[in-house]
């Protein structure tokens, strides 16, 4: 039996959470075990991002803490698994002498016989990308828990030009949509209350005659008390069909986080996203006609190449026009063999951080306007675990994705309950006199008191 302690540092995006998840349920198969404490293990892994620079920087900051464990033991493995590993390969192991193996987002089947021979002394690099991995028969290594995390498809065929993940994470391949069905009914069992059904592209998901709103369906039937998420959608092919299903079942969350990127319609075509504003802003109008009380969360990113103020006027408009609920807001970030890197970096940094700075402001402008009028209405919460701030409170989330505080009354992590908004900031929703909603009872829409 094998008595080596593995411990898992997670980067980046819910896909490689995912991720961890299979890594551990290939080591634990192989008889590993796993400590939260990085002193005490025989093995440290980290799964990186490779999104933006910045991304990598940290990781780079992280080793050198692992360098201090390595010094008092020697024996320690250290490994780099994902996107950044997949991306610099050779060059890590080579630059970094703490790194003895690299693994990219298709090769952790190899992990054990990887590890096996680092703890020999070797080093070791696996960063071949599959058509067809999608560790369909893994069992993911999941604590019990709320909520659950389940990649239905890897990697990425649309190769927006500034994006490194077709490169780090390969072509687009979904698993089977019955052994995804089979995964949640396992889920339920053992209590979860929510998945999240995830993939770079969502939309893309096929399987034989299948597509992702027939997913969508087949697992919201599992279990109607089950709430069901799904990220991310790219707004090409965010169909009528899908939006009909979000409405049909009400335990499919109404929310949908559907990247804009730009307000601009000659940037979108320079980042290859293949849709005009136009088209966006008539999918969001269609979508918030079929599911009324949808809520809407995007993606911006500041100073794409060429981009002037002009542009960075017109995805200001953009954001007054469809009003998110929420956005994640970055500067542009050269990788390299994307297409945007031979466009160069022309847009100062300063420039960008003033523009971001501007998106930023405009968006929690507009989050706190849309959450103040919640004020004195009735959500829906599902306790997902204790307040950040104090154990005397609950976090939940409402249907549309917001995160609620409430007191703990008699409730008990895990139950829907109904709780009046009495205070909101741009994140967050504060609830007084939450009370237990049963399973059976379930609202989904605001309603007045
Ligand atoms: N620079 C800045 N942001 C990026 N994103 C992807 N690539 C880059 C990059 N090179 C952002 C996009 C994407 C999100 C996951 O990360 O907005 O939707
Ligand atoms: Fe990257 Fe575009 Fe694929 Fe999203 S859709 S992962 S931004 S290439």
């Amino acid at each position: 039996m094998n008595k080596q302690r593995v411990y898992i540092e997670t980067y980046g995006c819910q896909m490689n959470v995912a991720d961890t998840e299979i890594v551990k349920g290939i080591l634990s198969r192989s008889g590993y075990s796993f400590t939260e404490n990085a002193e005490l293990a025989d093995v440290i892994l980290i799964n990186t991002c490779a999104i933006r620079e910045h991304a990598e920087e940290r990781i780079y900051g992280r080793l050198g803490a692992f360098r201090t464990i390595k010094k008092h033991n020697p024996d320690l493995v250290v490994g780099i698994l994902g996107c950044m590993a997949e991306r610099l390969r050779k060059q890590l192991i080579e630059e970094e002498q703490v790194v003895d193996l690299v693994a990219g987002p298709d090769e952790y089947r190899r992990l054990p016989e990887l590890i096996d021979t680092a703890l020999v002394g070797e080093k070791g690099i696996a960063v071949r990308l599959s058509k067809t991995e999608t560790y369909d028969d893994i069992e993911p290594y999941r604590e019990d828990g709320i909520s659950a995390w389940i990649a239905v498809m890897r990697g990425c065929d649309k190769f927006c030009t500034f994006c490194v993940v077709p490169f780090t994470r390969g072509r687009e391949r979904s698993r089977p949509l019955m052994s995804i069905v089979d995964e949640v009914k396992e889920l339920t069992r053992r209590g979860f209350k929510e998945v999240n059904l995830l993939g770079q592209n969502v939309n893309s998901y096929r399987d034989g005659e299948y597509d992702f709103a027939d997913l969508l369906a087949a697992v919201a039937k599992v279990d109607p008390t089950m709430r069901v998420r799904f990220i991310t959608s790219h707004p090409q092919d965010f169909s009528d069909k899908l939006i009909h299903t979000i409405a049909e079942y009400e335990n499919i969350c109404n929310y949908i986080h559907l990247p804009i990127q730009s307000g601009s319609n000659r940037i979108l075509e320079l980042m290859n996203r293949t849709y005009t504003v136009e088209h966006y802003l008539e999918r969001v109008e269609t979508a918030r006609k079929i599911i009324p009380g949808v809520s809407f969360s995007t993606d911006i990113i500041a100073g794409f190449p060429t981009e002037t103020e002009e542009d960075h006027q017109m995805t200001l408009e953009i954001l007054r026009k469809v009003r998110f609920d929420g956005a994640f807001m970055f500067k542009y970030s050269p990788r390299e063999r994307t297409k945007a890197f031979e466009m160069g970096d022309d847009i100062p940094d300063e420039v960008k951080t003033q523009r971001l700075n501007e998106i930023i402001e405009l968006q929690q402008k507009i989050s706190y306007e849309i959450n103040q009028d919640l004020i004195g209405k009735v959500v829906e919460v599902l306790i997902e675990g204790f307040s950040k701030k104090s154990k005397d409170f609950y976090m939940g989330r409402t249907d549309t994705n917001k995160i609620v505080i409430l007191p703990k009354e008699d409730l008990e992590i895990g139950d829907y309950c109904v709780a009046k908004i009495i205070r909101a900031n741009s994140a967050t929703l504060f609830a007084e006199k939450a009370e237990k909603l049963e399973r059976s009872n379930r609202i989904t829409k605001y309603a007045e008191v």
